[in-house]
Parts: C-alpha cells; sequence; structure tokens
C-alpha cells in the first residue's frame, strides 16, 4: 500500500526534509505515492499548510491515476488549496505489455497522456525514461515487461531516426519526450560525466515532424 500521506505524517516529514537538505523551503514537494486509504481532502489541506507556511512551494504527485490527479485537482481547487502542478510517472519510449507489473510503480498510461495533454496547468515528468540504459547497453537487458512486438518494432524505428540524426538512441528518447504532445520532462539519471555529457546534448536535438510521428504511432 506504500507510505502514509496523513496530515501528520506530511507535518512530521517535511521537518526532516529540511532539516537533513539544511535548507529554509523545498522548491518542489512530492507525494510520492498515492495512498487511498488517507483521504485525498486530509492529504491536500496538509500539503496546503506547507505551502502557506512557506515551507513549500509547489506539490506534486508520483504514481498517481488521472482520474484521481483530476480528483485531487478539482478538490484543491474548491477549497482554494495549491493544487499538483506536476505528476511524475514510469515513462519511456517502450511501452510496457498489457498488465505488466512493477509493484509500486505506476506505469504512464493513454488516459495520463491525454490528461496532460488536455491540462495545461499539470506538467508530466518521466522517471526512468531509459530504463536503466538497456536501450544501448548489450549487457542490460530491455526488461522483461517491456519485451513484446512492440517494442522490437519501436526499437527499430528509434534506431532509423538516430541514425538519420546522428544521435544516440539516449538523445532521441529525450528529445521526442519534450518535443512531443503532451511535453514530458525526462528525469535525466547518470553515473558517469560521458552520460551526463551525452543526456544533455539532446537538448541540440530536433526532431522532424515526421520523425516526430512515425516515432510515436509505431506500434508492434
Ligand atoms: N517517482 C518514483 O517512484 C521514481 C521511481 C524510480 C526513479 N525515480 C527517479 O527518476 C530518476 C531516474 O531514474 P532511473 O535511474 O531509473 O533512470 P533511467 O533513465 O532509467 O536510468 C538511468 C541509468 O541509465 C544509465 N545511463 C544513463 N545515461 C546513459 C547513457 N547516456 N548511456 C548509457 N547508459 C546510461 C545509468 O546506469 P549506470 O548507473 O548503471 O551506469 C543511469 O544510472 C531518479 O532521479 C529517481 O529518483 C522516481
Amino acid at each position: 500500500m506504500g507510505p502514509s500521506l496523513s496530515a501528520q505524517t506530511i507535518a512530521q516529514e517535511i521537518e526532516g526534509s529540511l532539516k537533513r537538505l539544511g535548507i529554509d523551503y523545498i522548491d518542489l514537494y512530492y507525494a510520492h505515492k498515492d495512498h487511498r486509504p488517507d483521504p485525498l481532502e486530509e492529504t491536500l489541506e496538509a500539503f496546503d499548510r506547507l505551502v502557506k507556511a512557506g515551507k513549500v512551494r509547489y506539490i506534486g504527485a508520483s504514481n498517481m491515476l488521472a482520474w484521481r490527479l483530476e480528483r485531487a485537482k478539482h478538490l484543491s481547487r474548491a477549497r482554494g488549496w495549491a493544487e499538483y502542478c506536476c505528476v511524475q510517472q514510469r515513462f519511456s519510449y517502450l511501452r510496457p505489455k498489457p498488465g505488466a507489473d512493477f509493484g509500486a510503480q505506476v506505469s504512464a498510461n493513454d488516459d495520463l497522456l491525454d490528461y496532460c495533454t488536455q491540462n495545461n496547468d499539470i506538467t508530466m515528468l518521466a522517471y526512468s525514461p531509459l530504463l536503466g540504459g538497456c536501450y544501448t547497453r548489450p549487457d542490460r537487458p530491455i526488461p522483461e515487461q517491456y519485451q513484446s512486438p512492440d517494442a522490437d518494432a519501436r526499437l527499430a524505428v528509434l534506431k532509423m531516426v538516430a541514425e538519420d540524426l546522428g544521435a544516440t538512441l539516449s538523445q532521441v528518447i529525450f528529445a521526442w519526450m519534450r518535443q512531443g504532445t503532451p511535453t514530458i520532462i525526462p528525469l535525466i539519471a547518470a553515473s558517469t560525466p560521458k552520460q551526463m555529457a551525452e543526456n544533455i546534448g539532446s537538448l541540440e536535438v530536433e526532431l522532424g515532424q515526421e520523425q516526430l510521428e512515425v516515432l510515436t504511432s509505431t506500434t508492434g
């Protein structure tokens, strides 16, 4: 079920976070995972108190389905409370097989993408966008949850576009998220300066409209 999002937990945990970080306020504070036993009202009111107290500037959701997000936004708006400004979900170029299990992690589905397209007061962020580096590393197999004819077809197109642009697969994935609909901010993780330079280099990669469309529409 995951950790609590009760008012008491939120009030306690913010103090621990500020102390550990040695700062006075947090720019963006996330509810890491939806926790249905705690009423949304209670959670959102507790987050709003942090914003009003100046301990947090913005609040975000993570691992939350679109309908829950909409309910939370509706509640916050009705009560005049701070609203979730973003949602952070598992998302990459390859799509998980139907019913794929990620434990506590929630993969972005079509509903969420549509919701973020239609609502420009919510930004989507993608975590694990490179699936741990499996796109380019022979020592890293594609996770079982993604292995499918759909993944084979999308990998082939990704390689073709990367080759046409003289870019790496990781760079094309990041560019596709940045230029697609909705705009998605990938959380870039790297463990070497070389990886980071390559990943940041994606900002130089501009996909043509046709490339964007073929990447998005390819299905297997
Ligand atoms: N909200 C949530 O529930 C949630 C869940 C998971 C993660 N996250 C967040 O999402 C962020 C990214 O997560 P992630 O580590 O799973 O991301 P990822 O993009 O799937 O994997 C990053 C890893 O891929 C490898 N890599 C990076 N750049 C590369 C490149 N150019 N070429 C080859 N390999 C490359 C590195 O592996 P090596 O280190 O092995 O070299 C790196 O550590 C983190 O900040 C994390 O906090 C959030």
